[in-house]
């Protein structure tokens, strides 16, 4: 079997039903696609309700062999082959690299495709191909998340965007990329006339977009979200950066005092994050030429799962209000949905295209 066709036979096979429910393949319409460095999530609009599907956006390779090949087929385990190794991608990647005690890579890093990784492009149009099925009819509609582009580098956001954009084109469909921050903003501020600020606070970035009756003013991106600071506290405490993740999201409470050594070095990490990510946001806006002056304080919405400790909108609107800025805030809410935030605004606009 060639290369093309493993991928085609292991993303055709039903996946497990809460990664790639069955209703997904046949079911029309618009898609939301939010293509982030840890998670791919793709949301759906169905009667009512939205359905959301996922995976990890990481890979894990083991050794090509007819019996390995036939055991992950038959316990639906996501794979392509190449150069001798099968590719494990998505959620399976993970429970791989558990069970051999070692880290999954990942096919893009610090929000932008990884140009160190020369599997990347297979591995991210593996991945999404599980999560968005072929069109029913050709040139339905998808809209697919890009970062803005990175604040503090010279790296642009346009090859990230060409590949992902073609990707989805040569699969049949229209594609339409919408910024990060600016997806927060249709998914959370429909009743604000999305005027407000959007921040997504991911796994390799944070995205930052301020709009103003749904036109995006700024929006831009720091390379820095929960991968920096699990590598930073990893390194001060001497563990791995993938036990501080899995401490960070089970037990991390920034309302709380720090119990031990890796909770202090968090709650500095997770300090500094906010910290730089304020002072970018005052440094766009007191440099900006075109930011509005409204007679209305605006809203801030939180979303992204490095938003989703306890005392990290409590932490974020405290600095907002101790850093004076020429705009006026109402409130700094979290996202209803963070880890899902992103995906429903593609959603939102995709939808709002198509009429
Ligand atoms: N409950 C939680 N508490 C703290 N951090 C969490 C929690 N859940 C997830 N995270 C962290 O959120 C990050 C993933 O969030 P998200 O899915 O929003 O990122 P992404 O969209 O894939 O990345 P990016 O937008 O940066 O490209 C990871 O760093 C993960 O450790
Ligand atoms: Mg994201």
């Amino acid at each position: 079997m060639s290369d093309k066709n493993e991928v085609a036979a292991a993303s055709q096979k039903p996946v497990v039903q809460s990664e790639r429910p069955k209703e997904a393949e046949g079911f029309g319409g618009p898609i939301g696609l939010d293509i982030g460095t840890t998670n791919i999530v793709s949301a759906r609009a169905r009667g009512a309700s939205i359905q959301i599907t996922k995976q990890l956006n990481a890979f894990f390779t083991v050794p090509a062999s007819k019996i390995t090949g036939m055991t992950l087929l038959k316990n639906d385990v996501l794979y392509f082959s190449q150069n001798g190794s099968y590719y494990i991608i998505g959620n399976a990647a993970d429970t791989f690299a558990n069970t051999f005690n070692t880290d999954t890579r990942r096919p893009v890093e610090s929000g932008l495709l990884s140009a160190r990784e020369d599997e990347a492009l297979n591995v991210i149009q593996s991945i999404i191909k599980t999560l968005v099925p072929p069109p029913k009819s050709q040139g339905e509609l998808v809209c697919y998340s890009i970062p803005g582009d990175p604040i503090d580098t010279k790296i642009s956001v346009l090859h990230h965007d060409t590949i992902l954009k073609r990707t989805l084109q040569d699969m049949g469909y229209t594609a339409i990329a919408i910024n990060e921050g600016f997806a927060v903003i249709m998914s959370e501020l429909a009743e604000e006339s999305y005027t407000g600020i959007g921040i997504s606070m991911g796994g390799g970035m944070c995205n930052v977009c301020f709009s103003y009756l749904s036109v995006p003013v700024f929006s831009y991106s720091i390379q820095r979200g929960g991968d920096y600071v699990d590598t930073m506290v990893g390194a001060a405490v001497g563990e791995s950066a993938t036990r501080i993740k899995l401490i960070k999201e089970k037990e991390l409470n920034l309302l709380k005092e720090p119990r031990n050594k890796i909770e202090t070095s968090l709650s500095i990490y997770y300090e500094d994050l906010l910290e730089n990510l304020i002072l970018s946001i005052q440094r766009v806006i007191t440099t900006s030429e075109s930011v509005p002056r409204l007679s209305k304080p605006i809203s801030v919405v939180l979303s992204g799962g490095t938003a989703m400790p306890a005392g990290v909108r409590e932490k974020f609107e405290k600095l907002l209000k101790a850093n004076r800025l020429p705009l006026q805030f109402s409130s700094v809410r979290m996202a209803e949905d963070p880890l899902n935030t992103t995906a429903k605004g593609a959603l939102q606009l995709a939808i709002a295209e198509e009429k």
